[in-house]
Formats: structure tokens, C-alpha cells, sequence
């Protein structure tokens, strides 16, 4: 990853916005004497009630936002997911699909549509928001493009009470939890904490050279998503790496970085609330979680094998043959989501299943749960 020598100086209207959540941090973190977790500052900076980054009305995806992800790229991303979905409602002789954190709403609008033209549609479509602004974007856009459906997508605050038959997907929601920093000192693991001094934030001082992250919410977030599955599969996708390669010696600095305006770079206690902050995912311990939990591991690999193994060849060939026009795009978004120096090595796709024994057919060409 290479980071940017130069950051964009935020806007007026921006800057005051940031500085609003600057001073309900540093309330904070007078409260708590002095200091907080780097996860508490973490989880205000993105999730702070009408000011976090991902709370308030900024344009985050896409050309125009801060960074842009797989189904930003590309619909052929979602119509590959979608060919994963419906094998799954298939077998299961129906369904509904639970999406969590769904962004702009594009991944649930093409993955819909496709669905559709298959006359696979599922029973229900659920999306799990945090952010109202985020819901009001996906109503729009959902609305606008599957009316004949819309009265089927259901928009929820808290996951299902009722435990689901189908699928749980989610693209980049765990890189968007809130992370522990910690430093190794004497081999044990030092908690960071963010302070307030010279009128900035900063981090109190480490005596180690080996800085990481992890995300202790995982495990309950794992266990209440099984919870909330009565019959089928759960499919996360996300950056991220088996705890061997994760803490690494040489990964020192852990993985922790930040997306501002297309500019990626390593300081998180500047501009809170305008900055996506997010650390990769360390995959062997999902798995964990989710065996923990009382799932089954279904499949783990790379993006590029996952979308090889859904059908990514003939998806191309027929959005190719609908407009030609369009082949060095399509072979350009292709490139982009498979490349390894791209996303395609780098991104991974973890599957579950629940009281469901059909293979999944994403991991047909290639499984790593060995390597986890
Ligand atoms: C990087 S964005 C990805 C958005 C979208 N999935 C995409 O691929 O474009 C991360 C999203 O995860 C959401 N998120 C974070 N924690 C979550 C949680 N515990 N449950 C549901 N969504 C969550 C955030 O609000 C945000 O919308």
C-alpha cells in the first residue's frame, strides 16, 4: 500500500463540521481522565450520533467520496454474488437475503436486478443500516430501480429477531469495525490509548517498535449473525489476511489505515468525521468466531477464485455481448476486482453455512481453510 505524501485540506464547511466531533471527543476524553481507548475514539470518529463519518451525510463511495469499493466497480461483482445466492436459495428451495451495511446501495440494486432477469428473486430482501443518511440513499436508488420489488426490501436497526432462511452478506462491513490498538511490550499486548495535548490528538507514548490492531467485538458480532440464521449461509467479504501473515513480525505497524479523497494514509486522529478509518481483517480469527459460534467454515479464498468460481467469465462475455461498446471498461472493472495487485489476492471471501450441506459453489476452484 503506498500512502500520499500530500493530504487535501478539507473544506470550510467541513473543517467545522470535524471540529464539532473534535470537541465531543476531547469531552470524552476528559470524562475518562485524561484518555480513551484508541477503539472508543475509533468507533465516535466513524460512528458518533449525526457527526461519524459514517453517521453523517458525507459522499464516501464512488469517484466523487473517499474510496471505492468492489460493487462501486463493477456489477459484475454482485451478479457474481448473486449466482452464489441463488444456488443457495435454490437448495433451500427458497428464501430471503440479509445485507449488512449496504453503502450506496449499489451491490443490493445489481445483485437484485440480476436475480430478477434469473427470475431467482428472494422472498425478502433485509438490509441492516447504521446510518440514516446511507438508508435514505439506498431507498432512492433501490425505489428507482426495482419498483416492482421495492415493497419487498426492508430496511432494519437491529438484526432479525426472527432467524432467517437464506443468506447474510456483507462487503467491507468488518474492516469498518472499531479496532483495538496495542503495542507489544515484553511480548504482552499494551492497550493504546488517544490523548488530548497542544490543542490535537495523539496517541500516549508506546516503548515498542510493534504496533497492531484487533477487533474485540468479533466474537459476539460472529455468534448474534449465527443467531440470526436459522437455515442457510453467511458469505463476508473484505481485505484482510490469516493470523499468521496478519502479525506478521515484519507487518510492525499493523494494518490500520485511512481514505480521505482518494488519498490513503496512516494517521487516524486527524480529521474525525471526515476520514474513513479501517484496519484489515484477520480471517483465521472470524473463523474462529464463527466455529465458536457453531457454524460451519463453508469456504475461504481470494476474491479473483470466488468470483472465477461464480461464473465471472460468462457474466463478462454477456454484459460484453449487451454493449460492446463498453469492452475496455468491462475488461478494465475485470482487471480491477481479480488482479492480484489489485483487489483480487488482497480481498477475501469467508463463507458459513448453517444446517446446509450443499458445497458452495464460490469455493468450486480454489478453498484456503487450510492456510487459516
Ligand atoms: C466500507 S463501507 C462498505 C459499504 C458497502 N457494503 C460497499 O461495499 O460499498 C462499511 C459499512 O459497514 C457499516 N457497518 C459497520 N459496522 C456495522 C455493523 N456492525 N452492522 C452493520 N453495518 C455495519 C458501515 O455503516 C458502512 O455502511
Amino acid at each position: 500500500m503506498r500512502f500520499s505524501d500530500t493530504i487535501p485540506i478539507p473544506s470550510r464547511e467541513a473543517q467545522t463540521h470535524s471540529a464539532q466531533l473534535v470537541e465531543r471527543i476531547r469531552e470524552a476524553i476528559i470524562a475518562n481522565h485524561g484518555q480513551i481507548s484508541f477503539r472508543q475514539f475509533m468507533h465516535m470518529a466513524l460512528y458518533e450520533p449525526q457527526l461519524g463519518y459514517y453517521v453523517a451525510g458525507l459522499n464516501k463511495f464512488g469517484a466523487s467520496g473517499d474510496f471505492v469499493t468492489a460493487p462501486e466497480i463493477s456489477a459484475l461483482f454482485s451478479q457474481c454474488l448473486a449466482q452464489q445466492c441463488a444456488q443457495i436459495l435454490s437448495d433451500l428451495g427458497g428464501g430471503s437475503i440479509l445485507e449488512l451495511g449496504a453503502g450506496s446501495g449499489r451491490m443490493a440494486t445489481d445483485l437484485l436486478l440480476h436475480l430478477q432477469n434469473q427470475q431467482q428473486l428472494p422472498e425478502h430482501y433485509y438490509i441492516l443500516e447504521l446510518s440514516p443518511d446511507l438508508r435514505a440513499r439506498q431507498q432512492a436508488l433501490l425505489k428507482a430501480q426495482l419498483p416492482n420489488f421495492f415493497e419487498h426490501i426492508h430496511w432494519l436497526d437491529h438484526l432479525p429477531e426472527t432467524p432467517l432462511q437464506g443468506v447474510i452478506v456483507a462487503n467491507e462491513v468488518l474492516d469498518a469495525m472499531p479496532v483495538e490498538l496495542f503495542s507489544l511490550v515484553d511480548g504482552e499486548r499494551v492497550t493504546r490509548y488517544v490523548q488530548w495535548q497542544h490543542e490535537q490528538f495523539c496517541f500516549d507514548a508506546a516503548p515498542s517498535n510493534y504496533t497492531s490492531e484487533y477487533n474485540p467485538a468479533l466474537s459476539a458480532w460472529m455468534a448474534s449473525l449465527a443467531e440470526s440464521l436459522a437455515v442457510g449461509a453467511i458469505l463476508l467479504i473484505d481485505y484482510g489476511y490469516e493470523a499468521a501473515d496478519y502479525y506478521h513480525p515484519d507487518r510492525n505497524q499493523g494494518t490500520l489505515i485511512c481514505h480521505y479523497q482518494h488519498r490513503v494514509h496512516d494517521n487516524p486522529l486527524i480529521y474525525p468525521g471526515l476520514q474513513d478509518i479501517t484496519a484489515s481483517v484477520d480471517f483465521s480469527a472470524v473463523a474462529k468466531a464463527g466455529l465458536e459460534a457453531g457454524l460451519t467454515l463453508a469456504g475461504y479464498t481470494n476474491q479473483a477464485a470466488f468470483l472465477a468460481s461464480c461464473g465471472l467469465e460468462a457474466l463478462f462475455m454477456q454484459a460484453l455481448n449487451n454493449a460492446p461498446e463498453q469492452q475496455y471498461a468491462l475488461a478494465q472493472q475485470v482487471r480491477t476486482l481479480c488482479l492480484p495487485s489489485e483487489m483480487g489476492e488482497r480481498f477475501k471471501v469467508m463463507g458459513f453455512t448453517k444446517a446446509f450441506t450443499s458445497s458452495l459453489d464460490g469455493f468450486r476452484l480454489s478453498d484456503r481453510r487450510h492456510c487459516l
